[in-house]
């Protein structure tokens, strides 16, 4: 099976093909998503809200995400996906040279096929420092979730102009930089279409409209099992929380009736 590489990326997009992506934290769903012809499987520091109940993604840590990213490389195992490590808060601003130390273990640790980091021209030069060993890095911009106390919460970037002209500037830096992708985060339509327009390399949009050359989802948000979360740009494609929720209550009734488990479900010696 060909499986989905860096140039791959970038030869959909010269040919106008959609590039679908999805986080995914264990391998299960990986096999699941794999199997569907998800091009690239996201292990996204969002597992620390939507797995570990955390406020923010701020307190993930390498190590989680080493073992999420591991678990989602073995579920795709003779696949076809791109799998991406996000890199936690901190492992990757100190300085290019621990982002190196971090990202490398990423890679060598998880078998990952590409990193992925946070922020536009400040992280410019460490993209080039990981990308220089033969790291791949895709870069992501716009609301950068590890930022949002800075940011004053989960909003909408790009706004106004000098906002919208620094986002261009940073996804200009990031490719540049030898990013092979980037991901807009709420960011306004008709800004990151100007922004996919300008750049060579492919943008990876959630929350940020239609013209993308490709779009993310938190997984868990999609198939409505995060029902405790919604936001404009999500669109729930199930509503899994509801199944998951019913099925509970039936087997504590059949439990507490006794009507499981059956004959069938027993063995007689
Ligand atoms: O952590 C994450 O899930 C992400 C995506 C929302 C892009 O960074």
């Amino acid at each position: 099976m060909t499986s989905i590489t860096t140039r791959a990326l970038l030869e959909m997009k010269e040919k106008g093909e959609r590039i679908v992506a999805l986080t995914c934290y264990d391998a299960l769903f990986a096999r699941l998503l794999d199997a569907c012809g998800i091009d690239i499987l996201l292990v996204g520091d969002s597992l620390n809200q939507v797995l570990a109940g955390a406020p923010s993604t701020l307190s993930a840590t390498l190590d989680q995400m080493i073992y999420h990213t591991t678990m989602v490389r073995r579920g795709t195992e003779g696949g076809r996906a791109m799998v991406v490590c996000d890199m936690p808060f901190l492992s990757y601003q100190v300085s290019p040279e621990d982002a190196l130390r971090n990202c490398g273990r990423a890679l060598k640790e998880t078998g990952c096929h590409a990193v992925k980091i946070e922020g536009g021209q400040p992280m410019a030069a460490t993209v080039r420092r990981l990308v220089d060993v033969g790291i791949p890095v895709m870069g992501h911009i716009g609301l950068t979730p590890q930022s949002v106390h800075a940011l004053g919460g989960y909003r909408v970037q790009g706004r106004d102009d000098a906002a919208a002209g620094r986002l261009k500037a940073d996804a200009t830096a990031l490719q540049d930089a030898g990013a092979f992708a980037v991901v807009l985060e709420l960011v306004p339509a008709p800004l990151a279409s100007q922004i996919t327009k300008s750049l060579a390399i492919p943008t990876i949009g959630i929350g940020a409209g239609p013209a993308c050359d490709g779009q993310v989802l938190v997984l868990h948000d999609m198939l409505g099992l995060n029902d405790q979360f919604s936001a404009k740009f999500v669109k729930k494609y199930a509503a899994l929380a509801e199944d998951v929720r019913e099925a509970a209550r039936v087997f504590a009734a059949e439990v507490r009736e006794g009507r499981y488990p059956g004959p069938e479900h027993s063995f007689g010696k």
